[in-house]
């Protein structure tokens, strides 16, 4: 029940569990009768002209019964456990806490070791960079590929292009907050023809075949209305994440049709922070790794 994020709910089902167990008992004393001695007084109602029925107490052992399964029931929450964090030091949590402690005490001494070295010393220390690896592989292939080659709208992190800047700083702020790149969609103000003519303007600055014609014509949309994110010389800004569009490096691809769809329908793409789920030693040597995996 720690899985809760606030304490409200804890409550809130502890509450509800002990008010129910209050009910049962509360049900099975109110209808406890005593049993009288003497002859057995009828109930009152009659069915069918004749048939009437006898005003006898529950059965003995169908109440013991029932008292039984409410002790079974208070006596299984306890063990179970199932009050919250009442009983934390006994089942999977003290597992967890217990595991996480040793793992500590085990590897705390390594990550000491690199905590305090520059990230650069550490992205030049083999054993530090076999960790990294391992943890990578772990934490962040299934996204950027196991090489940390990328794919489709996840970035290569070895060749030596950053959205976000390639500094020790902006990797470790990326990976420890996540990142948003977020591009509007154009489609509406620049219309099928307006997009392909910019499309094929950016394809221009990258060398890449082109319609130079509709290049010239797209120069013109490009400068009202993209610039302001990558640049008048198109080259990016990594305060924004917008990439740079001359360096023949492509995110999602270079072909006009991609480039159409990137200017028609904008872009939303998001990298999950990790700072918390694994604390900056970590952070730092992953830090370390993807530098050392960067051409630049
Ligand atoms: C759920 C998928 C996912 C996971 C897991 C993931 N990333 Fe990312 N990462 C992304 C995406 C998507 C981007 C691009 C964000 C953008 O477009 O602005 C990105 C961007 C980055 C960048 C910035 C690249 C640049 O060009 O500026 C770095 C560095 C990075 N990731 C490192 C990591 C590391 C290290 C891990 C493991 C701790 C990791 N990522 C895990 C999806 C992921
Ligand atoms: C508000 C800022 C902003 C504006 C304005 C903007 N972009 Fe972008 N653009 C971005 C960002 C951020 C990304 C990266 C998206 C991502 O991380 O997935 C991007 C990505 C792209 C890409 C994909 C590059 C690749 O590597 O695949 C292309 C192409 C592009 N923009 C072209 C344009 C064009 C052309 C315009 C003008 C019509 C434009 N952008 C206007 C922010 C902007």
């Amino acid at each position: 029940m720690a899985d809760f994020i606030s304490g409200f709910w804890n409550m809130y089902v502890m509450v509800l569990v002990a008010l129910s167990i209050l009910f049962c008992v509360f049900v099975l004393v109110s209808n406890m009768t005593k049993r009288e001695k003497g002859p057995v007084e009828l109930h009152g109602h009659v069915w069918d002209e004749t048939l009437a029925e006898y005003n006898n107490p529950l059965p003995r052992w169908w109440m013991y019964l029932f008292w039984i399964t409410i002790v079974f029931g208070v006596v299984y929450l306890a063990i179970y456990p199932g009050f919250g964090n009442v009983n934390q030091h006994r089942g999977q949590w003290a597992q967890y806490d217990a595991e996480m402690q040793a793992a500590e005490e085990r590897f705390g001494p390594v990550f000491a070791k690199y905590r305090d070295m520059d990230v650069m010393a550490v992205a030049a220390d083999p054993d530090a960079r076999a960790m990294g690896q391992r943890m990578f592989l772990t934490y962040c292939a299934q996204c950027h590929g196991s090489a940390a080659q990328g794919a489709k709208s996840f970035p290569n992190l070895t060749d030596s292009a950053w959205l976000w800047g390639g500094e020790p700083d902006n990797i470790r702020e990326t990976i420890t907050n996540g990142r948003n790149g977020i591009m509007p969609p154009f489609g509406p103000a620049l219309g099928a023809e307006g997009a392909k003519d910019v499309a094929n303007y950016v394809r221009s600055l990258n060398g890449l075949a082109h319609d130079s014609l509709r290049a010239q014509r797209g120069k013109e949309g490009f400068e009202t209305n993209c610039v302001a994110c990558h640049g008048a010389d198109a080259k990016g800004n990594p305060m924004l994440g917008a990439p740079n569009l001359t360096d023949n490096t492509w995110l999602y691809g270079s072909s006009e049709a991609v480039i159409i769809e990137t200017i028609t329908h904008g872009r939303n793409n998001r990298m999950p922070g990790f700072g918390e789920f694994l604390g900056e030693d970590k952070v730092h040597i992953l830090t370390a790794y993807v530098l050392s995996l960067s051409k630049k």
